[in-house]
């Protein structure tokens, strides 16, 4: 609140010409435009920032940690990775010229997204009575697309369903992917966040990958939970050794 009242106030008192260009600022100019029959209030503007910060933070923070855990345990995907991002980002530090190339990152988070997805269900509701194949759904019915399910189904997936093998999303190899890969769901309400989240997934792995080796600790427990998104129950303890000395 005290954020979007200091950006309110620098707007009335003219100290800024507008409310900028991030996500704030252009929540809070729609609550200066006048529709019919809608207005924008100040609520809704706090409603719409707490969407953003639960659906965005941690779903982000668990595919980073998942993601970690499978290199530290695959030493040869690791060390494959941190390959792709010298050859492609040199000494330099990720850009958006860049991103596009990582493919084998690309391929690895993909995986880390199939196996661990932060979030695990997606609950509908049917509005009208719809058909679905075979499927009657009455209106009014709850139902919840058992996303971590499908991503574990042999028979979608294969024998190895259960091992990290970032190889099953290279090139178009992968025929089930659009199917049946829902990480950020599918259709109109999809994740609005998904080509961000996959950015942001991308530089800061990038930039570990290119600073550290890592390998898992001792301590480390396999106890992955599922309440609403899936978390390490204990955490990823992990090593991590410079690769470079600072100056
Ligand atoms: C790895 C990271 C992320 C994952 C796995 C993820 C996953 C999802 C999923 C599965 C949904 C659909 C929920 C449903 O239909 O019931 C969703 C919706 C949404 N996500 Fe993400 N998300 C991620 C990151 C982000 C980020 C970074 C943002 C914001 C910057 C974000 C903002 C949203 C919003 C606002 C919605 C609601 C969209 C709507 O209802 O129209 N997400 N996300």
């Amino acid at each position: 609140m005290e954020i979007i009242q200091s950006s309110k106030d620098g707007m009335e008192i003219g100290r800024s010409s507008s409310y900028g260009r991030g996500l704030l600022g252009m929540l809070l100019s729609e609550t200066q435009k006048k529709r019919e029959g809608f207005s924008y209030s100040l609520d809704l503007v706090m409603d719409e920032c707490k969407t953003f910060f639960f659906a965005g933070h941690e779903t982000s923070a668990l595919l980073l940690t998942w993601t970690v855990m499978l290199l530290a345990t695959n030493p040869s995907w690791q060390e494959r990775a941190r390959a792709e991002v010298a050859q492609v980002c040199g000494d330099d530090l990720p850009s958006p010229e860049h991103l596009p190339k990582l493919t084998l990152l690309n391929m690895i988070i993909n995986e880390s997204l199939r196996l661990y997805p932060p979030a695990t269900l997606l609950p509908r509701i049917a509005f009208e009575d719809i058909k679905l194949g075979e499927l009657h759904i009455p209106k009014g019915v709850s139902m919840w697309i058992p996303v971590l399910a499908i991503h574990h189904d042999e028979a979608i997936w294969g024998k190895d369903v259960h091992e990290f093998n970032p190889e099953r999303f290279a090139g178009r190899s992968c025929v089930h992917a659009r199917q049946h890969f829902l990480p950020f769901a599918s259709g109109p309400r999809n994740c609005v966040g998904q080509a961000y989240a996959m950015m942001e997934a991308k530089i800061i792995l990038a930039m570990l990958l290119s600073s550290f080796s890592f390998t898992i600790s001792k301590n480390y427990r396999h106890a992955p939970v599922n309440v609403l998104t899936l978390k390490p129950k204990y955490g990823v303890p992990v090593y991590l050794r410079p690769l470079k000395h600072q100056t």
